[in-house]
């Protein structure tokens, strides 16, 4: 009995010992991992979020017909972008995509874009906490005054029509970065997507349109976005833009092989180029299925800083441009969830200040050293020949009556044209007055 009762209480004690060793470990656990989060929130608080591409633009448009008045940014429902969550988020500057759809295209694409610049601009503008950006400087600026800075990016070339005069108007609307393509082929730069059955490959996937396209952005100094377009575009753009590129929202192709990912062999031109990868948190670009995780998201943070360095990555979210965000990353508030899991991971604080904002910086002003040293050079004046464009839409800008095909035997028909013109003038002055 006495035995018995020895055995008990040394079995209690046992017991006793592991419920304590118990309670020490989850408490280290629970301190460790508080520590991490408090690392993420303070690593976040000193290097701000550049967050590479956010659709909030396109909501606006389905959801709301852009009527801001209807809505408080601060808090929109059925979008995972605000004004409170962006703030809870860290997100310090946003590069906000103004998208069009491909349908548009040789249609109402210019309009269409218009209208997106136009609701970007009311949002940064018309809200305090937002303030809209055109460079490195007051990007900055506006992270001193505690800002969210606003970028504007279109997100597919076909928003040019292609014509670079447009493209430069575009630049003076503020836009300061552009995709080439989205899921269609342009005229002159081609999709990774097979989805539109427009312009089909050529033997170059750039064309000499789409180079002159690539060097006035070089000119105007504007990013070019490579995220969307085909391998072989991409390649030959780095090869040919005088200043590093992004993809603003792409993953790696080798941990998840979906068509708008990047393979390593383009994420090691990208690094000759000098160039960013933004890693794209939509989770079929992350598993290639509808169902991913922190751990995912993470494991293309590791693969491409095992191919490039840490020096080559960014974040470009997506939120609002797809259906679908990892669990614990479903809106832009959850940013820090991801530090916190590339800091479990040995992330260095100079490896994610970085990847958080210092790439990002890096890359524009470089940007803006190219554009300045290109300054003396002239506004580039190539057209896209009428046959690549294929548009019915365009206005063949002829006279209709050139010199030497005129009808020139009689008189008459030269009379008959003097009051033609007579008639034209006579409806315009008609048309000013009444
Ligand atoms: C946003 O609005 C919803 C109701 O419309 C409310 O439940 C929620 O608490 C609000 N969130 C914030 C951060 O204000
Ligand atoms: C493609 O290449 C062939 C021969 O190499 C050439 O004849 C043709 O004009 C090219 N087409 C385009 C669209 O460049
Ligand atoms: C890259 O450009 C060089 C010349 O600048 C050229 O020789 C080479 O073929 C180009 N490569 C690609 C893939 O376009
Ligand atoms: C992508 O990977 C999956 C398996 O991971 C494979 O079944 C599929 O064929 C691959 N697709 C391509 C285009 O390589
Ligand atoms: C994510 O899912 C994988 C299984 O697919 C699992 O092994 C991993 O622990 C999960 N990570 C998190 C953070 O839940
Ligand atoms: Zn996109």
């Amino acid at each position: 009995m006495h035995s018995r009762q020895t055995g008990v209480s040394a079995l209690g004690s046992l017991w006793l010992q592991s419920l304590r060793l118990l309670l020490v470990l989850s408490l280290c656990q629970f301190i460790n991992s508080y520590t991490e989060k408090e690392r993420a929130r303070d690593l976040m608080y000193r290097y701000p979020l550049i967050d590479g591409h956010n659709d909030l633009a396109l909501q606006l448009r389905i959801l709301h017909s852009n009527r801001l008045s209807q809505i408080d940014l601060h808090n929109v429902s059925k979008v995972a972008t605000d004004i409170s969550r962006l703030k809870a988020g860290h997100v310090q500057t946003q590069m906000f995509a103004v998208y069009v759809m491909c349908g548009a295209q040789q249609k109402d694409a210019v309009r269409l874009t218009l209208e997106q610049i136009d609701v970007v601009r009311r949002m940064c503008t018309e809200y305090q906490d937002f303030e809209l950006v055109t460079s490195t400087q007051e990007l900055k600026n506006s992270e001193m005054r505690q800002k969210i800075a606003c970028l504007i990016s279109i997100e597919g070339g076909h928003a040019i029509d292609s014509s670079i005069p447009t493209l430069r108007m575009f630049y003076l609307l503020g836009v300061r970065s552009m995709s080439l393509t989205h899921t269609c082929n342009t005229p002159w730069a081609e999709s990774s997507s097979t989805l539109y059955n427009v312009f089909q490959r050529q033997n170059s996937s750039l064309t000499h349109f789409g180079k002159a396209v690539v060097e006035e952005m070089n000119r105007l100094g504007m990013i070019v976005d490579l995220s969307h377009t085909s391998w072989d575009t991409a390649l030959t753009v780095m090869n040919h833009s005088k200043a590093p590129v992004i993809f603003s929202h792409s993953s790696s192709y080798s941990v998840c092989n979906h068509s708008r990912n990047v393979p390593d062999w383009l994420l090691r031109e990208l690094k000759k180029n000098g160039g960013l990868i933004m890693v794209n948190l939509h989770s079929q670009f992350i598993t290639c299925r509808n169902q991913a995780n922190i751990s995912h998201v993470a494991d293309h943070f590791d693969h491409i800083k095992q191919v490039i360095g840490a020096e080559s990555v960014g974040i470009g979210g997506d939120y609002d441009g797809a259906i679908g965000f990892p669990e614990g990353l479903e809106d832009v508030s959850k940013f820090p969830a991801l530090i916190q899991e590339l800091l479990k991971r040995n992330w260095t604080d100079d490896e994610l200040a970085d990847v958080l904002r210092r790439n990002f910086l890096r890359v524009f002003e470089e940007v803006e050293r190219v554009r300045d040293q290109l300054l003396f050079n002239h506004p580039s004046e190539v057209q896209i020949p009428l046959e690549e464009v294929q548009n019915s839409c365009r206005l063949d800008l002829r006279n209709p009556y050139p010199r030497g095909i005129l009808p020139d035997k009689s008189s008459s028909s030269t009379a008959e044209l003097k009051s033609l013109s007579l008639l034209i003038q006579a409806s315009i002055f008609l048309t000013f007055f009444f």
